[in-house]
């Protein structure tokens, strides 16, 4: 039967393209992507994530537009109704909630993360940056991080602005800016990978991002490039799910997941390729983590011509990025609250609002006032990003593949993917074995390398 979505539609494929690349196109790939690559040693984790996205990301991908498509309602109640539509159990629906729950907490810290983009972006455009090196660069980031009053401003700021588009609907607002925002993205990105090739250590580079030397990697390091692929694709917590809920019939969804896939993964190696070439021309540290792009970038920008300018572009772009990605984080909590407790969709929205900002403290203090509160050797946004990216999302795409691809009836799946056989039975291996099994392989993998330690 065909539901219609309460919250409106995309009004083409490309603006679902667009959306969807919006919302995985963020920080995972420009911030994330660059310095867990640097901590996990370079090249095979790049392999090991690459494989992530085609066999894992890819299916489950698909599996999600699915059943969004299909269930037309915020991710509990879309599972919870095709359970029911196939006579299968109705606690299905509990995956749906923890992806609400997902979205409440990775968007604390995204938020907090964000704020240094955006005090990045004046920073840059005030030619703060000129003539910076090494260690001054590495000073101005660490003052930054030391004061939890302008990082609680950042926050809210940009928590501010994320609330603005989600209570104004996302069908409108969204289409417009990724339109804008993706390609100028790109472009950017590829100005900064020009520079960084041409005055950064690029041998080093590419031969850190694409020599595959497995003795670097880790069992716990090939479960982060997994974690890392569900969320770097917005995977796992029912975000594309929501956006497959917005896309109009008869629009081939192998084909769009494939766009956005491929499109996510270009963006994140482009960004390595404009990091690392500074990283090792600076003799700065690879794994020196969440501060990695904000330490060097500046000394790119600090020394190229027109560097406030590109710096400021550069800057205001990983806010574009990253906000685009925001309003799909929020979207599952904020249908959920008016689909489920009936709420409005500013009501919904302050609410939301309100507890991410409340949790986002918890990342801030991480990073001063509670940087020796520890539990397991993790701070508190340690904690929060590796229970979200390395727990939940692969939890929840293991469940979302399994639910689709074995307990869907085959019929439903087949009416709405609208694939060419060979290609719906090629999905249906990858989503019903392949990636549930890598999934509880490096589950596994992980697990005994933790408890052998
Ligand atoms: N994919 C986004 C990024 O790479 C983050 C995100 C995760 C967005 C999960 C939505 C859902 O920055």
């Amino acid at each position: 039967m065909a539901r219609k979505s309460v919250h409106g539609q995309w009004s083409s494929r490309l603006a679902f393209i667009l959306a969807a690349t919006g919302s995985a196109v963020g920080l995972g790939n420009i911030w994330k992507f660059p310095y867990v690559t640097g901590e996990n040693g370079g090249g095979a984790f790049v392999l090991v994530y690459i494989l992530c996205v085609a066999c894992v990301g890819l299916p489950i991908m698909v599996a999600e537009i699915l059943i969004g498509r299909r269930g037309r309602q915020n991710p509990m109640d879309s599972m919870g109704s095709l359970a029911r539509d196939d006579g299968c159990s109705p606690h299905w629906q509990w995956v749906g909630l923890m992806g609400v729950f997902a979205g409440f907490l990775i968007l604390s810290f995204y938020s907090v993360i964000a704020g240094w983009a955006v005090a990045y972006f004046f920073r840059a455009a005030t030619g703060l940056f000129r003539g910076v090196t090494a260690t001054s660069s590495k000073q101005i980031f660490q003052r930054m991080i030391a004061d939890p009053e302008r990082l609680i401003a950042w926050h809210t700021a940009f928590l501010a602005m994320t609330m603005f588009i989600t209570a104004r609907g996302v069908a409108s607002g969204l289409e417009r800016a990724s339109k804008i925002m993706m390609p100028a993205l790109f472009v950017i990105l590829l100005i900064m990978v020009g520079y960084g090739l041409h005055a950064g250590d690029a041998q080093r580079a590419i031969d850190f991002l694409f020599r595959a030397d497995f003795h670097r990697l880790s069992a716990a390091g090939v479960l982060e490039a997994m974690g890392q692929a569900f969320f770097s694709l917005s995977l796992g917590m029912g975000a594309i799910m929501i956006y497959g809920s917005y896309l109009p019939a008869g629009i081939s969804i192998t084909r769009s997941a494939l766009v956005v896939a491929v499109s996510d993964t270009v963006v994140a190696l482009l960004a390595g390729l404009a990091i690392f070439p500074v990283v090792f021309s600076q003799h700065l540290h690879v794994g020196s983590g969440p501060g990695l792009i904000f330490v060097t970038l500046p000394i790119a920008f600090g020394h190229m011509p027109y560097g406030a300018l590109f710096g400021a572009l550069f800057f205001l772009l990983l806010v574009f990025a990253a906000w685009t990605s925001a309003i799909s984080l929020m979207e599952p909590p904020v249908t959920w609250l008016v689909e489920r407790h009936r709420m409005s969709r500013f009501g919904a929205t302050l609410f939301t609002g309100g507890v991410v900002w409340v949790l986002g403290l918890g990342t801030v203090f991480s990073f001063n006032l509670w940087s020796g509160v520890t539990l397991w050797h993790m701070t508190f946004f340690d904690a929060v990003d590796n229970l979200t990216s390395n727990i939940m999302l692969p939890l929840g795409g293991f469940a979302i593949s399994v639910f689709a691809a074995g307990v869907m009836a085959r019929e439903s799946s087949a009416q709405e993917l609208q694939a060419a056989p060979t290609v719906y039975r090629v999905w249906r291996f990858l989503a019903r074995f392949v990636a549930p099994a890598a999934v509880a392989l490096v589950f596994l993998n992980a697990i005994g390398v933790l408890r052998f330690r």
